[in-house]
């Protein structure tokens, strides 16, 4: 008898996208000419930039000749151009000294901020901000890091900690000890931003608990000042206590494409039930190696083209594309007397529901009167409740347009 891992049913409902597409479809077919702007998911919405296009035709012409035909790729990620690219144009150009050997090249960072916790003990404690990126927690109750939810949506076991309205949505590190702490900035649901400040706050504590950060930056190239952090290894001393992770997703529409690296730095290390310090970058590049194959040279040569001149240009003019939406959006729904916050350095909007509604019925309220889907803030953790994320990777035309509806609706 193959025995299931029972740990899978202790997650709460289906993953939060499917289960909006799913409510969505019985929209549509309830309303079948409804004319739905989707602000829910985060997908990218403009083409991908010509010199990206370029590299990828390139690259399968190459492919297409004998000489320049390739098997496997290198698990670890082509060295000699994408980790140089990238160690040279988001790290050195700050500042921030990255070997090589610690880039781990891979197809999406929700796959990597998945996998990650596989390299730490099944007792590890986890700390996660509220409202969070789902994937963090699903993925340590599928690992049997937690226990069953409560009925307010709490897993047992896991620290949360609330981001507030009153904490800026930055909490601050828990009082208890955690081992593994997730940390989003530019914050998916809220786009917050954490600050030099805040993230000195979280290196610290984390040096002096022995614990470990996951900080994804996924969202950096939506940073419009210049003096707040992108990288964790800005901050003096979380080359020993961080683990990062950047995508190519956002910041140059490869939704599809599917490209992103994780940072293990060499003196990041974890420790064995012996008190043993382990490497962890070790354990992350037998991982690698084993369950991975490496992402195709075709994907590999696109991403290497974001960092070149026209490649850089182009895609900087896409992030200000969003970032425009999102000014439309957060000015045009506080005009007609929503509260709103993120939206400045994130392409997300966290909007407070009206008159105190759940996150859930807003959402339905916005597909029934105004056939926009949002994301329901409640779907990222009880601290979501009464909001509503609003995606700013829309065309341009319709999230004006959404702008209209929604304050014509009234809510
Ligand atoms: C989101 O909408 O939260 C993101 O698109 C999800 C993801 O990046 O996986």
């Amino acid at each position: 008898m193959a025995q299931i891992n029972e740990h899978y049913r202790k997650l709460q409902a289906g993953y939060l996208f499917p289960e909006i597409a799913r409510r969505v479809g019985a929209f549509r077919e309830a309303h079948p000419g409804a004319d739905l702007i989707r602000l829910g998911i985060g997908d990218v919405t403009l083409p991908l930039a010509p010199a990206v296009v370029e590299a990828i035709r390139r690259a399968a012409a190459e492919m297409g000749t004998p000489e320049g035909m390739r098997g496997y790729p290198p698990e670890q990620g082509a060295e000699d151009f994408l980790i140089a690219a990238i160690r040279e144009h988001d790290y050195a150009a700050r500042g921030v000294p990255v070997d090589p050997s610690e880039i781990f090249v891979s197809d999406g960072s929700k796959q990597d901020s998945a996998n990650i916790q596989e390299i730490f003990g099944p007792r590890c404690r986890i700390a996660v901000t509220d409202p969070v990126y789902p994937v963090y927690v699903d993925s340590n109750v599928m690992a049997g890091r937690a226990g069953p939810a409560t009925a307010e949506g709490y897993y047992e076991g896991v620290i949360y900690l609330p981001a507030t309205e009153k904490n800026g949505f930055m909490p601050p590190p828990p009082e208890e000890h955690a081992d593994l702490v997730y940390l989003c900035s530019p914050n998916n649901p809220t786009g917050a931003v954490a600050t030099r400040q805040n993230l000195e706050a979280w290196v610290d504590w984390a040096r002096r608990a022995d614990a470990v950060i996951v900080f994804d930056a996924a969202y950096d190239a939506f940073i419009r000042d210049p003096s707040l952090p992108r990288s964790i290894y800005e901050i003096d001393g979380a080359r020993s206590c961080a683990i990062e992770m950047r995508s190519f997703s956002k910041r140059a529409g490869f939704t599809g494409v599917r490209c992103a690296y994780t940072v293990v730095p060499r003196d990041l290390t974890g420790s064995t039930s012996t008190g043993e310090r382990v490497p962890l970058r070790e354990l992350w590049a037998r991982r690698h190696a084993t369950k991975f194959n490496g992402v195709p040279y075709v994907v590999q040569r696109a991403a290497e083209a974001v960092f070149d001149p026209e490649g850089r240009k182009q895609t900087a003019a896409q992030v200000d594309y969003y970032m425009e939406n999102a000014r439309i959006l957060r000015e045009g729904l506080a005009g007609a007397g929503f509260t709103l916050f993120g939206g400045e350095h994130a392409p997300y909007i966290w909007m407070r529901t009206p008159e105190g509604r759940s996150s859930w019925e807003t959402f339905d309220l916005l597909l029934e009167r105004a056939q926009v889907v949002g994301t329901p803030g409640s779907g990222f953790g009880p601290s979501g409740e009464g909001y509503i994320r609003l995606s700013a990777f829309g065309d341009r035309d319709r999230v004006a347009e959404a702008v209209e509806r929604i304050t014509r609706a009234g809510f």
